[in-house]
């Protein structure tokens, strides 16, 4: 995919990208060197890094009848499976600073970058390692490559909510409020959707919010129950931003509710162009303009995406949207206004 010089120029700001998602193979070797952690999925361990980079080919699914393939991971699987190798603070840090490292490279100003803590403490990680290595990364990121972040605790949809609320209690002194530490000034839902709908999470999202934290939420394109998670998010636990959450445009009362609150969503059109036909798709971002919801565009998991970033996913919504050089500008400028930086970050971005 190339990247032309416009898209290239453009400033950005990223706003729905999983810090764990962005875990270059290389690093990821290195990792697994320094803490003497075996490469491996399931049964099947990579030996050399010609074999680790073949892992990267996932499959939607392990059943055959629905194009899935047995012997390669899932998406999730394989995004799991690449955590294993974060043990120590130092490699959180290395993460992080390797993808603000990218970000400068991509003209990304301003990151809110999503990290799934469950995933390392489940591990037997310390919540400790995690949030001071990504502490450091913001702090030193923004002086080294000019990138500030902010960002957003995950809570694991598909673990005991209990689980989840008591590693963000360990959490909070790294958030934004309360004169923490303020790496972190949101939570969100990350993981498998699969019958775990927002609802359940109402009362650890009504604890953030008293705690002064934004809310958003994944409404994965095309999951199981989507509208009705969807419908959820809007008016029942009431985000400010949904994360995903395209299939809004199958119902009237969705566009509206999102609309009238001014609820933007944050797409990523790599991800479903993955398993959607252009045609079916893109015709889906004019759409939105058309109907007044605002939206921007980011890169979800690029690595576990064929190394597809932000500007590769402007690039497509550029060439397959049919979207002026001036509406792809205005997408930039949503995105600043999606953001929930200080007044004074916003206008130094754009
Ligand atoms: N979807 C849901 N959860 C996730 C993803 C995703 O693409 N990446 C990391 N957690
Ligand atoms: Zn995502």
């Amino acid at each position: 995919l190339q990247i032309s010089p416009f898209i290239s120029s453009l400033p950005k700001v990223e706003l729905h990208i999983h810090i764990e998602g962005t875990l270059r193979p290389p690093l990821r070797w290195t990792l697994a060197q320094r803490n003497n952690i075996p490469l491996q999925f399931k049964d099947q361990t990579y030996k050399t890094y010609e074999e680790l980079l073949e892992s990267y080919q996932v499959t939607y699914n392990h059943r055959p009848e629905l194009g899935g393939r047995k012997d390669v991971p899932t998406f999730l699987e394989a995004y799991f499976a690449g955590c294993e190798v974060l043990l120590q603070e130092e490699d959180f840090y290395d993460l992080a600073m390797d993808y603000l490292k990218r970000c400068q490279e991509m003209k990304v100003r301003y990151v809110e970058p999503f990290f799934d803590i469950q995933a390392h403490t489940r591990r037997g990680v310390a919540a400790e390692a995690v949030l001071n290595g990504y502490l450091r990364a913001q702090r030193e990121g923004a002086e080294r490559y000019g990138v500030k972040s902010q960002w957003i605790f995950c809570f694991l949809r598909d673990e005991p909510v209990e689980d989840g609320e008591a590693v963000y209690e360990t959490a909070l002194p790294w958030a934004t409020c309360n004169g923490g530490y303020g790496l972190f000034h949101a939570v969100g839902l990350a993981s498998n959707a699969y019958e775990r709908p927002p609802i359940l999470f109402k009362n650890a999202f009504a604890r953030a919010r008293a705690d002064g934290l934004h809310l958003t939420t994944h409404c994965d394109f095309g999951q199981k129950d989507t509208h009705e998670h969807i419908r959820q998010a809007i008016f029942d636990v009431g985000v400010e931003r949904i994360d995903h959450g395209l299939d809004a445009l199958d119902r009237d009362e969705l566009v509206e509710g999102l609309r009238t609150r001014g609820i933007g969503l944050t797409l990523c059109p790599h991800a479903y162009h993955r398993r959607t036909a252009t045609e079916a798709l893109f015709p889906k971002l004019r759409q939105l303009l058309d109907k007044g919801v605002k939206y921007c565009v980011n890169s979800d998991d690029p690595v576990y995406m064929h190394d597809v970033w932000i500007d590769g996913n402007q690039e497509k919504a550029y060439n397959y949207g049919g979207l002026s050089k001036a509406e792809m500008v205005q997408l930039g400028r949503n995105a600043v206004d999606m953001c929930w930086a200080d007044e004074e970050v916003k206008k130094s971005i754009y």
